[in-house]
C-alpha cells in the first residue's frame, strides 16, 4: 500500500445496493464495505452480531463497555455504534485504530443516515489521538496506528475486525494478531468480521477463541463470531456446540 493511499485522486465514492455510500479503492480494486449495502452490512455483522449480542449478556450491568475497531475507515461502524449506545442506554467507550484517516475532503462527500448527520459530523471532526466525549453515551478515541505488531492494551468487551479483505492485506490477518486480541479482550468478549475465510477462523481458533459461522450480511452467506469462553473448559464447551444448530439465529 503507497504511503498517499488514503489521497483523493486514489478513492472513489459509490452507491452501495441499500444506498448508502462506500469508497473504492481502484489500485486494490477494493471497498470499504460490502456492495450489497454499506449500512446494511455494519449493522449486520458488528451491531447486531457483535454489540447486541454482548449487550444481551450483560443484564443491566451499567458497566461502560469497551469497543475496539480495526480499521476506522468512513466511520460508519462508529456512527452506528454511537446511535446503538444512545438507544440503549449503555455507556461505550470506542478506539478506533486507523493507518491511513481519510482526509476530510473525502469524509463530507459521505453521507449515512441523514438524521444523524450532526453525530456523524462530530465523530469525523472530533481530535484524534485522545479520548473525546461524543455524546452521554459515547466517548470516541481514534488513533493512527498500524494494527499490525501493535500491543492491544488489556480490557476489550467488543471488537470489530473490519480490515481490508485478506486476499487484498493478508498481513492484516495474522495468528499474531488474533493471539493479541485475544488475551487483550475480557471473558465473555464478542469478536465479529465479515470474513468467513477458513484460515481466518483456524487463526481464531488457534488463538482460543470459541468460533462460530454464522449467516452473512446481505448477499453473503457466512460471516465469523469469535468469543472468548468465560467457561474454561473449552473442549466441552465446543462439543456442546457442535451439537447445538451450526447457525445461531441474529436478533
Ligand atoms: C474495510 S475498511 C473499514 C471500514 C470502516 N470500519 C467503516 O465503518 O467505515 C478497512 C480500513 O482498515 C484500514 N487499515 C488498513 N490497514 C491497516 C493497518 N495495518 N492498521 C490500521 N488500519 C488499517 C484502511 O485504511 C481502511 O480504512
Amino acid at each position: 500500500m503507497k504511503s498517499d493511499f488514503a489521497s483523493e485522486k486514489e478513492i472513489i465514492l459509490e452507491t452501495t445496493g441499500d444506498g448508502s455510500p462506500t469508497l473504492y479503492v481502484p489500485e486494490w480494486d477494493e471497498h470499504y464495505h460490502s456492495m450489497n449495502g454499506a449500512v446494511a452490512e455494519s449493522l449486520h455483522v458488528y451491531i447486531k452480531a457483535g454489540l447486541n449480542q454482548y449487550i444481551r449478556s450483560l443484564e443491566n450491568t451499567g458497566k461502560e463497555l469497551q469497543v475496539l475497531e480495526l480499521g476506522f475507515g468512513a466511520g460508519l461502524n462508529a456512527l452506528l455504534t454511537a446511535i446503538e449506545a444512545e438507544r440503549q442506554k449503555v455507556k461505550i467507550r470506542y478506539t478506533a485504530l486507523e493507518k491511513y484517516p481519510l482526509s476530510q475532503t473525502i469524509t463530507d462527500q459521505l453521507y449515512y443516515l441523514l438524521e444523524h448527520k450532526d453525530l456523524f459530523r462530530r465523530i469525523h471532526q472530533s481530535a484524534w489521538e485522545i479520548p473525546v466525549s461524543i455524546t452521554p453515551y459515547f466517548t470516541l478515541q481514534k488513533s493512527t496506528i498500524d494494527f499490525v505488531d501493535y500491543d492491544f492494551p488489556a480490557g476489550y468487551d467488543v471488537v470489530y475486525y473490519d480490515a481490508f479483505a485478506p486476499d487484498k492485506q493478508p498481513e492484516v490477518w495474522s495468528p499474531e494478531i488474533f493471539a493479541g486480541l485475544f488475551s487483550a479482550m475480557n471473558p465473555g468478549g464478542i469478536l465479529t468480521t465479515y470474513c468467513a475465510k477458513g484460515s481466518v477462523r483456524r487463526m481464531m481458533l488457534q488463538a482460543g477463541f470459541f468460533v462460530e459461522r454464522i449467516p452473512g450480511a446481505p448477499g453473503k452467506r457466512e460471516m465469523l463470531r469469535a468469543c472468548v469462553s468465560g467457561n474454561t473448559d473449552y473442549r466441552k464447551e465446543k462439543k456442546e456446540q457442535k451439537q447445538q444448530i451450526m447457525y445461531a439465529p441474529l436478533v
